[in-house]
Order: structure tokens, then C-alpha cells, then sequence
């Protein structure tokens, strides 16, 4: 069991059972819809970035250096956040997996994109799986559906996802239902939209998409926790 609190748009925190918070996405300031979180309260002793799109890193640099939590991203991400002057950071690479004192976290693929704000190579976009002793899973980051994700359902056992959901920049709805489905996932948390015009959708109708599949679509209003 795992606490999940949702800040809005792609960003979450996740409280593992040791304790050990981890950060996904941050990017709370800009969004108008998470206005009513105070980002000096939101904690982290891991901030995990999936790739370099303003909407996904936005409060990163405050919240790292506020926390002195340890960066994870791909390797160009932190080289960038290492130019800023963060100093605990850990790069990784797509396909790679490393055991940190919390559990495995693996980076896999993500078809997207990923330049940084000011132009700078992002890397190649990923979306991570987590896996410790008392909870596992896996986040999409922004992606497109694509069959890699059934390689996930095959070697992993994952309590939920969190997919994006939002349709136009990412997978909608329905293909977000495949891919659970594919990540042999049964619980998943819908980021990624209503944030931006263009992202704005029917929840109803997502969560409809979702059960078609045997698949339960949780939908947090922003700041609320669950456990999973
Ligand atoms: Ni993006
Ligand atoms: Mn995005």
C-alpha cells in the first residue's frame, strides 16, 4: 500500500510504506487549476521527471533545492538540473534499472518528445516503473500508446498506473485503456488533462473507456490522497 496525492496535471506525490516520498512531475505554480496547493508544503526526498517539457518540471528546481531531495530523470535532464546547481541528482538511461535504497525504479520508453524550456536537449521521453516490497507501478509520462507497454504486463506485477489521459498531446482515454490493460494494470489514476483547453475531458466517459476494459479509472480532485 501506497499513499498517492495528486497536485494537478501530470504531478503527484507518492508516500511508500517506509515513508519514502517521491515526486513526479512537478509543476504546480503555473497551473491555475492547482492554485490552491501551497508547493512550500509539498515534500519530497525523490523528485522523478519524466522528460523536459515545461509542464512536466516547472517547480522542480525550487522544490529540489527547497527539499535536497535527489533528482531522477534521464541523463540529460539531470545534466541540465546539474547546471542549476543540483547536486543530488541520478541519471538514468531507457531499459535501465536501479535499486535505490526504497526499492527498483526502471526508466522505459515513451513515444513524445522532450526539449527543455530554454531549448536544450531533453533527451528522449520515459515513463518509469517502480517497484518496492510493498507497492509497484508504473507511470506512463506522456506518451502514445505503443505495444512496448505490453512487455510491462508480461515481467511485471504492478498494483496501478498512472496514465495520461488527456488525448491530442498523449493517449486519450481509450488507448490509456489498452495500455492498462496491456500493463496488466487494474487500478489507474488519470493525469494529464482538463488542464489546457485541448486536454479537457469527458470524465465520465474516460472512466466508461476504462471499465470497458475491467479497468478502474480513479480521478482525485487535486490535493486529495488515496491509498492504492
Ligand atoms: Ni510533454
Ligand atoms: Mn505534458
Amino acid at each position: 500500500m501506497s499513499r498517492l496525492t495528486y497536485y494537478g496535471h501530470a504531478c503527484f506525490g507518492v508516500e511508500l510504506a517506509d515513508g519514502t516520498k517521491l515526486l513526479f512531475d512537478p509543476f504546480i505554480t503555473p497551473n491555475e487549476l492547482a492554485k490552491d496547493i501551497d508547493i512550500a508544503g509539498v515534500g519530497a526526498d525523490y523528485v522523478l521527471i519524466t522528460h523536459g517539457h515545461e509542464d512536466h518540471l516547472a517547480d522542480a528546481e525550487e522544490i529540489l533545492k527547497r527539499t535536497g531531495a535527489t533528482l531522477v530523470s534521464n541523463f540529460e535532464i539531470v545534466t541540465w538540473f546539474t547546471g542549476k546547481g543540483i547536486e543530488k541528482a541520478h541519471p538514468m538511461n531507457h531499459g535501465g534499472g536501479f535499486d535505490f535504497p526504497f526499492g527498483r525504479v526502471k526508466y522505459v520508453n515513451a513515444i513524445h518528445s522532450s526539449c527543455l524550456p530554454d531549448g536544450s536537449n531533453g533527451g528522449n521521453p520515459g515513463g518509469f516503473i517502480i517497484e518496492t516490497p510493498e507497492s509497484s507501478f508504473y507511470v506512463s509520462g506522456d506518451t502514445a500508446l505503443h505495444s512496448d507497454q505490453k512487455l510491462i504486463g508480461e515481467f511485471h506485477r504492478l498494483d496501478f498506473g498512472v496514465l495520461c489521459i488527456g488525448d491530442n498531446f498523449t493517449m486519450g482515454p481509450s488507448d490509456a485503456a489498452i495500455a492498462a490493460e496491456w500493463a496488466g494494470i487494474k487500478k489507474a489514476v488519470g493525469v494529464h488533462y482538463d488542464t489546457f483547453p485541448p486536454i479537457k475531458i469527458d470524465h465520465t466517459a474516460a472512466k466508461g473507456e476504462f471499465a470497458k476494459r475491467g479497468v478502474e479509472l480513479l480521478l482525485p480532485p487535486i490535493g486529495d490522497s488515496i491509498d492504492l
